[in-house]
């Protein structure tokens, strides 16, 4: 012990990911830390690409009357990328709410330590079970996964580390229902009108995001909110007119460069 107080609130930081996998594997983790009853408080969070995200728990905890947090990466590499924007983050998090006075820890890799190691030991006889991994997985796959489904509009939602603070998850889960519910997701307009939207990791302006870029048309949104998504829908892809008052960049008329909206209101840096 370094004689530093006992932090009152745990938060386990994980990356997202595709399907439900990340969200069962922290659900599974944090019912874990919770029964030790160590720390009163043990939240999970996502630093990108899933729910909830590291800000809002952060928040939320610091507004319950957290004093000292612990951040633990339990599933996200501790690279010098997390190092540098975690700060920001939490800094530009708190004052935001006024919550400056807490204070925020970020433990070491957890993966470096021998007691995960000893851990993982202990837990493996529970989790070895079941059949050979090749016993009733499908062999023909020739006809999937061969081509996109026709669509008009190719989307990348930005949900690298940056934009998911500002919201990106929640963004993309609600362009999905709007395409859905307008008949526009391109896997279910066999007339190929529709969109394929999927999520990126970062599109490179993070100051101006939430992003997004379409293409054939090569527009770049910014600054995006649920009223934009919903304009986007109904005004780009339901009518073929982009929404200026989300576009930031386009491409130039000779196709060789990127020409700016010269217009940056919105998200600042983290
Ligand atoms: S994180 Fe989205 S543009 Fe960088």
């Amino acid at each position: 012990m370094d004689g530093s107080p006992t932090p009152d609130a745990v938060i386990l930081l994980a990356k997202g990911g595709y399907g439900e996998w990340p969200q069962c594997e922290l659900d599974g983790m944090l019912a874990a830390v919770r029964a030790t009853r160590r720390y009163p408080h043990v939240e999970g969070a996502f630093l990108d690409s899933g729910a909830p995200p590291f800000p809002s728990v952060l928040r939320e905890l610091a507004e319950r009357g957290a004093t000292r947090i612990l951040i633990a990466p339990v599933f996200v590499p501790l690279d010098r990328s997390l190092r540098e924007w975690l700060p920001k983050v939490v800094r530009r998090s708190l004052k935001k709410h006024h919550l400056e006075k807490v204070e925020v820890v970020l433990a070491g890799p957890l993966g470096e330590r021998p007691e995960l190691g000893e851990a993982v030991v202990r837990a493996l006889p529970a989790a070895d079970s079941g059949p050979d991994v090749r016993e009733g997985a499908p062999r023909d796959v020739a006809n999937q996964w061969l081509k996109p489904p026709p669509h008009r509009h190719h989307v990348f939602m930005c949900e690298g580390p940056r934009c998911a603070t500002l919201g990106s998850h929640e963004l993309f889960v609600r362009l999905r229902e709007r395409l859905a519910e307008r008949g526009l997701a391109a896997s279910e307009n066999e007339a190929g009108e529709g969109v394929l939207a999927v999520r990126s990791s970062c599109l490179y302006p993070c100051n101006l995001g939430p992003m997004m870029v379409v293409y054939p048309e090569g527009a770049w949104y910014g600054a995006l909110n649920e009223r934009g998504i919903d304009r986007i829908v109904d005004e780009h892809f339901g009518n073929g007119r982009p929404v200026e008052a989300h576009l930031r960049f386009q491409p130039l008329p000779s196709q060789d460069g990127m020409r700016s909206r010269d217009r940056a209101p919105g998200a600042a840096s983290p």
